[in-house]
């Protein structure tokens, strides 16, 4: 059962320099109770994805597309459609958790107005559920600690903490954006265990958006990996990891840590650099850096093909190899 599906979603800013295509066509569906990992470098548009579905954006942006919940185009709803909607029915971990909370209030109370805010429940059945949720995202001595501020808080702590909040009204989607950067090693493990737990307990379905492919292979069902606005391949993630199809899929695979990297040892990275969204190359945006380049990849833009069950990509290799070229041109 379909939850949410991404149809032609582009998101442009209007900038002094130029226009900003920073998500670009992107077509995706989120089925109930999977999670769906959005992977790519920085800047390439993960962030403004999540931001577009919670329509958190500048009025700079432009969006255009289909965005539908259950059916229901969100990118049609109104201001306040769209208030019922956040937290309760969709909501959001951010980057950085200390800017999601208020540092004037202690955690239990603004735990407790997101829960009056949706929910119709006493004052003090609120403060148990807080209790309950810091409790169940493994925050030891929760009833002392609900009513501590968040900057009395560790890292880890307050990541648990919001994730804790982002489940308090038991909504459909979770949009985690990079859950787990910025944090220790171990407590990233601590933290991917946490969201791996919550998701088997609440069924909720989730983005997860990290730039990290080891994060994405140990949470996700599905992967999407974009690039420069679009997406370059999308399908399951055992299918994904065992035989990536697209160059840059291939180049963020090796670039996993392995448990027998040496400490030190230079990580197989992708050459070159992401562009700038103001000089994207003519063609494959990958093109620049792309080890199978083709000239028809600096001339012509790949489309996105379905080139088997529920596997798409878009890449001319790909396609000349598959033979998947339906109703495009084959490349020359
Ligand atoms: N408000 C804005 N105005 C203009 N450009 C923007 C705005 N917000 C984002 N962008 C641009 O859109 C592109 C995509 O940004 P986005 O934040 O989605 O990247 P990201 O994939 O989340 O990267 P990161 O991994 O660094 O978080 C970038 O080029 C960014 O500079
Ligand atoms: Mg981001």
């Amino acid at each position: 059962m379909k939850l949410l599906e991404i149809r032609n979603l582009r998101t442009y800013f209007d900038t002094l320099d130029g226009i900003v295509k920073a998500v670009d066509g992107v077509s995706f569906d989120v089925d109930k109770g999977e999670i769906v990992a959005i992977v790519g470098e920085t800047g390439c548009g993960k962030s403004v994805t999540a931001r577009s579905i919670m329509r958190l954006l500048p009025k700079s942006a432009k969006i255009s597309g289909e965005i539908l919940l259950n059916g229901k185009n969100i990118l049609k709803m109104s201001p306040k459609e769209m208030e019922k909607i956040r937290q309760k029915r969709i909501s959001m971990i951010f980057q950085e958790p200390m800017t999601a909370f208020d540092p004037l209030y202690t955690i239990g109370q603004q735990f407790t107005e997101i829960l009056q805010k949706h929910e119709k429940m006493s004052k003090a059945e609120a403060y148990e559920k807080s209790v309950q949720m810091l409790e169940l995202v493994g925050i030891p001595e929760a009833k002392k600690r609900v009513d501590e501020y968040p900057h009395e808080f560790s890292g880890g702590m307050i990541q648990r903490a919001m994730i804790a909040r982002a489940l308090l009204n038991n909504p459909e989607l979770v949009i985690a954006d990079e859950p787990t950067t910025g944090l220790d090693v171990s407590i990233q493990a601590q933290i991917i265990n946490v969201i791996a737990d919550m998701q088997k307990k609440f069924k909720t379905s989730t983005i997860l958006i990290t730039h990290d492919m080891g994060v994405a292979a140990e949470l996700a069902d599905k992967i999407i990996v974009m690039y420069s606005g679009k997406i370059m391949e999308r399908g399951d993630l055992g299918e994904i990891i065992s035989s990536p199809l697209h160059p840059y899929t291939e180049g963020l695979i090796a670039a996993i840590p392995k448990l027998n990297t040496k400490k030190g040892e230079k990580l197989h990275a992708i050459p070159g650099m992401v562009p700038s969204p103001y000089a994207l190359p003519k063609g494959c945006r990958f093109h620049p850096r792309c080890y199978a380049k083709m000239d028809k990849c600096e001339k012509k833009e790949p489309p996105y093909v379905e080139v088997l069950p529920g596997r798409f990509v878009a890449c001319w290799k790909v396609l000349k190899e598959k033979g998947a070229l339906l109703n495009h041109e084959s490349p020359k």
